[in-house]
């Protein structure tokens, strides 16, 4: 594997687990200083201990992206410990399945502070002390290009996401500093178990989905050479396209899927 990344600091939020643990990996075997990032220490630690002992560099700080003061600190000890950031790889993030009629206000609070929030909070903090060539890598999903039934509160904070991305796309493009975001489909990670769930009604069929380090190796080669939108499958991307330019037809075949 080469270099490509030696002398970059990389910071991934969620990396205790599933795509951001991959993706931390990834960065880490591109010769990039990696900060793991998210709540649970130990796993952090676990991980710290591994890519040290593989040759790589890592720091695991314990965060909470939905607490602006965690990531402040984060930002600060990035700062005062590896001199400033380069790569910012916004993963971190939870599920929350439901129909839309039976969506708790709290529970949609959650998501969007953890979702939308945490990595508005990570940039904020970021930014700062990102130099030219800098990378920001926003973690989407397929779902928050186009919602699906069930699910909307969670497509929601994706959306909302990608909205903040195209944004800021053009805010920082002049300084030299790259948006991308990630869309992932079905990755067999944690996620389903970590989601909130409204009620316990089936979720009906899902595709099998792709392995964690696979959208890892996408999420590496975005922080390699930047890019604007990103896909993990060929089928994502079909999916996606096909429903923007025929929505009616979308909807009719996903309310087919939602009967299951
Ligand atoms: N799996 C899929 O099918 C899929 C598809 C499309 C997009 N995605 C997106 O991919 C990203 C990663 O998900 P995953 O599949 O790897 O799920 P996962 O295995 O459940 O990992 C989620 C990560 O987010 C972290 N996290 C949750 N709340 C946090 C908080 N308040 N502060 C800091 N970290 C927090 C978790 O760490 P702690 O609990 O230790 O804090 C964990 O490391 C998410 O943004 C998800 O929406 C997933």
């Amino acid at each position: 594997m080469q270099r490509t990344l030696e002398g970059r600091v990389a910071v991934v939020t969620g990396a205790s687990s599933g795509i951001g643990e991959a993706a931390a990996r990834a960065l880490a075997h591109r010769g990039a200083t990696v900060v793991l990032a998210a709540r649970a220490e130990e796993r952090l630690d676990f991980l710290e201990r591994e890519i040290s002992a593989s040759g790589g560099r890592a720091l695991a700080v314990r965060t909470d992206v939905s607490d602006r003061a965690s990531v402040e600190a984060l930002a600060g000890r990035v700062e005062g410990e590896l001199g400033g950031i380069d790569i910012l790889v916004n993963n971190a993030g939870v599920g929350l399945s439901g129909r839309v009629e039976d969506l708790r206000a709290e529970d949609l609070r959650h998501v969007f502070e953890v979702n939308l929030l945490g990595p508005l909070s990570c940039i904020q903090a970021a930014l700062p002390h990102m130099r030219e060539g800098g990378r920001i890598i926003n973690v989407s999903s397929v779902v928050g290009k186009r919602a699906i039934p069930k699910v909307g509160g969670y497509c929601a904070t994706k959306s909302a996401l990608n909205a903040l991305s195209d944004a800021l796309r053009l805010e920082v493009a002049e300084r030299g500093i790259s948006v991308t975001s990630v869309y992932p489909g079905t990755t067999r990670t944690e996620f389903s178990k970590n989601s909130r769930r409204t009620r316990d009604e089936e979720r009906g069929w899902r595709p099998r989905g792709v392995t964690p380090g696979r959208v890892a190796e996408k999420i590496a080669r975005a922080a390699e050479s930047g890019g604007r939108d990103v896909y993990v499958t060929l089928p994502d991307r079909v999916f996606v396209t096909a429903a923007t330019l025929l929505p009616g037809l979308a909807d009719r075949l996903l309310r087919l899927w939602a009967r299951g």
